[in-house]
């Protein structure tokens, strides 16, 4: 039962740049934030900071009410897997765990039980005295990711515990933590650049850019409603339509379609799934320049007269051909301005999309 709470923390390396700016965030008990933002965001810091390996310029951050802001990482009820994990190659698995429990006196029955029982639960059960040379990347990653568990901190941080893996063991093992830190109930702060794995495992995600939260929303919230342009191209594939609104008729090359806000500039930005496309004889928006099957689905890639590229998924690839002309009516769209959102179609997109064809 663990609150985590960061507030208006900030850190400024000597000579370096503001690496995170007056962020703040409460992590409920139990859950799972993920921080997921571009290279250099602040990610790491941040969570280095949770963990006691970097202090901060200013701010405050409390778990459970206590002031943690400046005791050290070893008085902190806090584990950390980091983004390049280190285990000690000179020692088999089971000392890698027991290392940390033999540093806080724990009695050696205690130890052994402990450690069995968090390698039962990474799914390495009987890997205790094996070399950690002698385990895969995704068995070295579970394991220090039970050397963390084994501690029982109160807040689980995890920086790019994935990044060396490749795609399929990334995606299996981030369902095991899922599940892992769901039995266990443990509030867990998790650093991604990876969309996927915060869209996928996140109770909330917060969207960091130059060390400041630019969104902090449920996943879904956060795809289907971003806040900012940066947002809203940052996460999931993004159409963003620069162009001009007049009396309510937003307009970028040919293109037009209702938008009910005041005269001005405008980004229009529209999801590939929620674009139709219908193929016309006359006074098309823009023309096919590629057609994609995958299988499940179809994109095609629009070219604008303006050169702008545009992309619809679509569920029938082989309706189109290259260099047709085509119209597009998005289902959903949001307008932003200055870097404001100023209009939203509050349409869910799967479900409103009409069949592109009909079989009879
Ligand atoms: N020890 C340090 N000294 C000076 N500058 C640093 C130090 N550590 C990080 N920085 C700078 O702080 C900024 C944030 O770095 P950080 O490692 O937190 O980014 P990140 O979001 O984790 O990026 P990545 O996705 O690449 O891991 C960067 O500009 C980085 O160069
Ligand atoms: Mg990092």
């Amino acid at each position: 039962m663990s609150v985590l709470k960061i507030t208006d923390v900030s850190k400024i390396f000597p000579n370096g740049p503001k690496a995170v700016d007056r962020f703040s965030l409460d992590v409920a008990d139990g859950e799972l934030v993920c921080l997921l933002g571009p290279s250099g965001s602040g990610k790491s810091t941040l969570l280095r900071m949770v963990g006691g390996f970097e202090t901060p310029s200013s701010g405050l951050m409390t778990i459970d009410g206590e002031d943690i802001t400046r005791l050290p990482p070893e008085k902190r009820p806090t584990g950390m897997v980091f983004q390049s994990h280190a285990l000690w190659t000179h020692m088999n698995v089971f000392k890698n765990l027991a290392f940390g429990l033999k540093l806080r006196k724990v009695p050696a029955a205690e130890i052994k039980r402990r450690v069995e029982g968090v390698l039962d639960l990474v799914g390495l059960g009987g890997y205790g005295l094996r070399s950690v040379t002698q385990l895969s990347g995704g068995q070295q990653q579970r394991v220090a990711l039970a050397r963390s568990l084994v501690l029982e901190p109160k807040i689980l941080l995890l920086d790019e515990p994935f990044a060396s893996l490749d795609q399929h063991l990334r995606e299996r093992l981030r369902e095991e933590v899922r599940d892992i830190q769901q039995r266990l109930k443990i509030t867990t702060l998790f650093v991604t650049h990876g969309q996927d794995e915060a869209l996928s495992m996140a109770d909330r995600i917060v969207v960091m850019r130059d060390g400041r939260t630019e969104q902090i929303d449920r996943p879904d919230i956060v795809y289907r409603e971003p806040r900012t342009p940066f947002v809203a191209g940052f996460i999931g594939s993004m159409n963003s339509l620069d162009g001009t609104v007049t009396k309510g008729i937003f307009t970028a090359a040919n293109f037009t379609v209702g938008l009910p806000v005041s005269d001005g500039p405008a980004t229009l930005c529209v999801r590939p799934e929620a674009l139709d496309l219908k193929v016309v004889a006359d006074g098309p928006h823009g023309n096919v320049h590629r057609v994609t099957d995958y299988g499940t689905h179809g994109l095609v890639d629009l070219a604008l007269p303006d050169g702008t590229r545009i992309k619809a998924m679509v569920a029938h690839p082989d309706l189109f051909q290259v260099g047709q002309g085509v119209r597009m009516t998005p289902q959903a769209m949001a307008a932003y301005r200055d870097g404001m959102l100023i209009h939203r179609t509050a349409i869910d997109a799967s479900l409103s999309r009409p069949p592109e064809r009909i079989d009879a």
